[in-house]
This record gives structure tokens, C-alpha cells and sequence, in this order.
């Protein structure tokens, strides 16, 4: 029944092709919750070209033939995505990195107050960064706290910015439930106060659609290895509203952030735009890479994308609602799936024992992943999943759950999850 109506989804599904520009293992279902997105075939005969033909046979005239014009047509493909102009847009180092210059530099402005929030449901990265930068500039951090880590309270936010204005981060699309904040609502609110917002578009951008001119966002991070499907360790970037960043200064200096990089002058004059938050040499490999999945995101649409992670969501959501719930199966986060990003997650106690099995007992083998103590997220990525992908995964679980076939799996945990 469940394989009758993916088949059916199968067959409508507008973005069917794009399954074939990915590498996709054999026997293996990979709703991985996003940590990694899978590998564009294109990817790999590009690095091939990138290192054999311009780093090998053209090697330094590699940098004015091919390589900074690379950058800035990444630069300007990313800006596409978030409907932003490429000059407000850095893409490189990573995005820890990324929001330490920003949150420097948005202090140095001094058009905020010299406070730090963030809340309980950002990545841990973040929260570190601006904690970190908080203890040696002597300046205050806070976090707002939910009690419920599935999904954000927002009269608890505009009290927090009524009552302690400044400089603010939330993740888009929080990494645990993928809950998906009412973005344009809290950046008035953050107007309102004074206040400014940093957002991380890291587990958000390529699934969910993002217009920081619709949606008033005028200070971003996010990375490209999830849903874009950049590689491992792929560049992150930062996008800063240019009227915004007239009055910022970046923290780190470096030469390529230098108005006349190749001047090689005794000062340091910024760059116009973002390119100032450019620090060294571009990272050619990756930003090759990462290039390819933009394209593919591109060609696609986010709205296309998007529009079928939202019939996924419903796909999963309804057959765990009727089928898992009695074994203990739960959704954690908004029940409702335009609340949500591009994952779904699910708590049972036995979750790191179900994921395991998932990998070891189901064939074919299904990755999803595990964040403690009981979390399961679902990545629906509709560029290379299939519904009859995610049948054959309700599928197994049901089976795990059922026959508790998870309780012959031993519990121990490697260090990547
Ligand atoms: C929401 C979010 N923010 C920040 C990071 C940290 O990114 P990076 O390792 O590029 O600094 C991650 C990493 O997965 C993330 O998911």
C-alpha cells in the first residue's frame, strides 16, 4: 500500500531526473539528517579538470584565467539562491568563521548595543562563538532558554528583545527539529528593539526558500556542505545588506579583504562590499567542488525543492502517525511541516539502537542520523530521494520496531554520528 502511493508520488514528481546526477551507492538509502549531501557526478570529472588541467598544466595562470573570476561566480550563483546582489555575499573559510566576523564586525558599528543573545536551540558552534568573543571582549552573552527544545516561543523572544537589545543569532532551521522560525516576523520585531539578527542559514539554504529582501534579513551565515551539496568541509559564506555593512569593519585584516589585494600596500584599506570579510587565498578545490551543487540547486529551483520536501514530509509524517506511534515513535518539533525545514525528527528511547539496525540490519542499508539522547533526524532531500526510497525506510523501521530486532545491536558509539 505504503509502495502504491510512493510509486504514484514517483511518477508526478517534477525533479525525478535529478536522481541521476548523483553518485548514488548501491543498496543504500541515504536520508542522512544533513549532515553531508551526497556527491554530483559532474563533481568529480570537474575536480579532475581543476587539478589536472588548470592547477597542472596552467598552474599560476591558473589565477587570472580561471580562478578569481571562480570565485566570484560562485559569489554571485549563492547570492541567486537568497535573491541577494553578489556584492553582499563572501563565500569561503567556514562558518563558525564566518560568524565571528560578522558578530565583530557588526560590534564594531556601534549601532547595537554591546550584547550578544542567542537561544537554546542553536548549534552548539555558534553559541561557543559568540560566548567566546563575549569573555574576551568583556561584553555580555546571553541565552534565551526554551524548555522545549523542539521549537522556539516567541513571546519569549520579544520580551528578550524589549528588555536586552543588540546583537542576535538564531539558526534559520534549528539543526535538532528543523524547526523553521517565522523569519521576516522576528526581524521586525528585532527593528522594533534596536536590535539586528544574524542568521544561520546553515541547515536551511537549498531546502527551505530564502529571500533576504522579502524577508528583511540583513546579516546571514550558513555553510554549503548539507543541502547544497558542496563536499565535505565546503566553503561556508556571509551575506551582509550593503546599507548595513557601510558601517562594519571585519576583525581580521587580511590581504585579500584589502581593496587592492595586489597592490601588496603598507596599509590596510577595506574592500567595498564583502569583500572585506575575504581574509586569504581562496580555497580553489573546494570552491570548484561546491560550484557543481550550486548549479544542480540552481537548475532545480528552491521552490521546486522545497514543494516536494513538503509532500515528503506529509509522506513520513502520516505513516508514522498511523503505523509507529504505538511503538514508541514520536515527532519531536512543529507538527506541522511548513514549521519545518528540510528534516523531520523523531524520539524513541532505543533511537541510537534503531539507527544502527537501520545500517546493519535493513537492507538495503538506510542512513539517518542520530543526535543524543534520543533523536532521530530524517533528512528528506528531494533532489536524490525517492518516495519508494522513503517506503522501503518506514518500511524497515516498521520491521526493527516490531520484531525489536534493534535489542541484538550493541550500543557502542563512534565519534561521527
Ligand atoms: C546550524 C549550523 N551552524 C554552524 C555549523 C558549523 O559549521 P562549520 O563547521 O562550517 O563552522 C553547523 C555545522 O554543521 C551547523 O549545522
Amino acid at each position: 500500500m505504503i509502495f502504491d502511493k510512493a510509486n504514484e508520488l514517483d511518477k508526478n514528481d517534477p525533479l525525478k531526473d535529478f536522481q541521476g546526477l548523483f553518485t548514488k551507492p548501491s543498496n543504500l538509502i541515504y536520508l542522512d539528517g544533513n549532515s553531508l549531501g551526497m556527491l554530483p557526478k559532474i563533481t568529480s570529472k570537474r575536480m579532475e579538470q581543476v587539478i589536472n588541467d588548470e592547477w597542472g598544466q596552467e598552474l599560476i595562470g591558473s589565477w587570472n584565467k580561471n580562478w578569481l573570476e571562480l570565485n566570484k561566480r560562485v559569489e554571485n550563483k549563492l547570492g541567486q539562491i537568497i535573491n541577494a546582489d553578489a556584492q553582499e555575499i563572501f563565500v569561503g573559510d567556514s562558518t563558525s568563521i564566518n560568524l565571528y566576523k560578522l558578530a565583530k564586525a557588526l560590534m564594531q558599528s556601534k549601532k547595537y548595543q554591546k550584547n550578544f543573545v542567542t537561544d537554546n536551540l542553536n548549534f552548539p558552534s555558534d553559541r561557543y562563538i559568540l560566548s567566546g568573543i563575549a569573555d574576551y571582549d568583556n561584553i555580555t552573552y546571553q541565552e534565551i532558554i526554551f524548555d522545549d527544545l523542539g521549537e522556539a516561543n516567541l513571546p519569549k523572544i520579544e520580551h528578550s528583545f524589549k528588555n536586552h537589545p543588540g546583537i542576535y543569532c538564531f539558526s534559520l532551521t534549528t539543526y535538532l527539529s528543523a524547526y523553521l522560525y517565522p523569519v521576516k516576523k522576528i526581524n521586525r520585531l528585532a527593528k522594533k528593539f534596536n536590535s539586528i539578527v544574524i542568521w544561520d542559514f546553515s541547515h536551511a539554504i537549498g531546502a527551505v526558500e530564502i529571500d533576504v529582501k522579502q524577508q528583511e534579513i540583513l546579516a546571514a551565515v550558513g555553510c554549503t556542505y548539507k543541502h547544497l551539496n558542496g563536499g565535505p568541509g565546503a566553503p561556508g559564506f556571509l551575506f551582509v545588506e550593503k546599507e548595513t555593512n557601510k558601517s562594519m569593519l571585519t576583525p581580521i585584516q587580511g590581504w585579500f579583504g584589502h581593496s587592492k589585494t595586489f597592490d601588496f600596500a603598507d596599509e590596510y584599506q577595506k574592500g567595498a562590499g564583502s569583500k572585506q570579510y575575504k581574509v586569504g587565498t581562496p580555497n580553489i578545490l573546494s570552491l570548484a567542488a561546491m560550484e557543481c551543487g550550486l548549479d544542480i540547486t540552481l537548475e532545480a529551483t528552491v521552490s521546486t525543492i522545497r514543494s516536494k520536501n513538503l509532500t515528503m514530509a506529509k509522506f513520513v509524517q502520516d505513516y508514522i502517525q498511523d503505523e509507529l506511534k504505538i511503538f514508541g515513535v514520536e515527532v519531536f518539533g512543529p507538527t506541522n511541516e511548513l514549521s519545518r525545514g528540510g528534516h523531520l525528527t523523531v524520539t524513541h528511547s532505543e533511537n541510537w539502537r534503531i539507527c544502527k539496525a537501520l545500517q546493519e540490519i535493513a537492507a538495503p542499508k538506510i542512513i539517518t542520523d542520530f543526535r543524543p539522547d534520543s533523536f532521530m533526524r530524517i533528512a528528506f532531500t528531494p533532489l536524490y530521494t525517492s518516495y519508494e526510497e522513503l517506503a522501503y525506510f518506514l518500511n524497515s523501521l516498521k520491521n526493527i520496531l516490531e520484531t525489536k530486532s534493534y535489542l541484538s545491536i550493541d550500543s557502542s558509539r563512534p565519534e561521527v554520528t
